[in-house]
């Protein structure tokens, strides 16, 4: 049996946008039968151990996605241990997730979210924290379209391990 293959999606405060990719990427590999992890993590403390913001919880709820039993948590060097995958929401996650890595292995784990997904135009998913409940709804559909067109490159890595 080979280990369950583990994808973890990081934005900064861990309670807008990586909740929100978090369930939409395991809905997706639900619905297409591929079994995987997935979690999220925030790249900063300052939210840790609370439940998503209530505009990405109804942006959800409105999309049939219950995400009100996640917690922040801050993202830990140990997770490059334990994730297959690392997907950052915009550039500056990235780079704050990057400059932990200790190897070139573990770096190679970390993916802009959109750019894995090949939408090549925005690179960032935005920060909709100081936002409107529209903007989280853009940010849920954005999720969703870009998880769509990362598929065909995720059910073969997944399917690999
Ligand atoms: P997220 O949004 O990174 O998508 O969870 C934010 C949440 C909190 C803050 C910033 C962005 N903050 O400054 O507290």
């Amino acid at each position: 049996m080979s280990k369950t293959f583990r994808i973890l999606a990081v934005c900064l405060g861990n309670i807008c946008r990586s909740p929100l990719a978090e369930a939409i990427v395991r809905e997706h590999l639900e619905r297409a039968g591929i079994p995987a992890l997935v979690d999220s993590a925030g790249t900063g403390n300052w939210h840790a151990g609370e439940a998503p913001d209530k505009r990405a919880i109804r942006a959800a709820k409105e999309n049939n996605i219950d995400i009100d039993h996640l917690r922040a948590r801050q993202f830990t060097p140990l997770d490059f241990e334990r994730f297959d995958l690392i997907f950052a929401m915009d550039r500056n996650n990235f780079s704050d997730i990057t400059a932990l890595a200790r190897t070139a292995e573990e770096r190679s784990k970390v993916h802009l979210f959109l750019d894995f997904a090949g939408v090549e135009s925005p690179l960032d998913v935005p920060d909709p924290y100081y936002g409107t409940q529209e903007d989280f709804y853009a940010v849920h559909d954005l999720l969703d379209a870009a998880t769509a067109q990362a598929m065909h490159r995720l059910i073969p890595m997944v399917q690999g391990r």
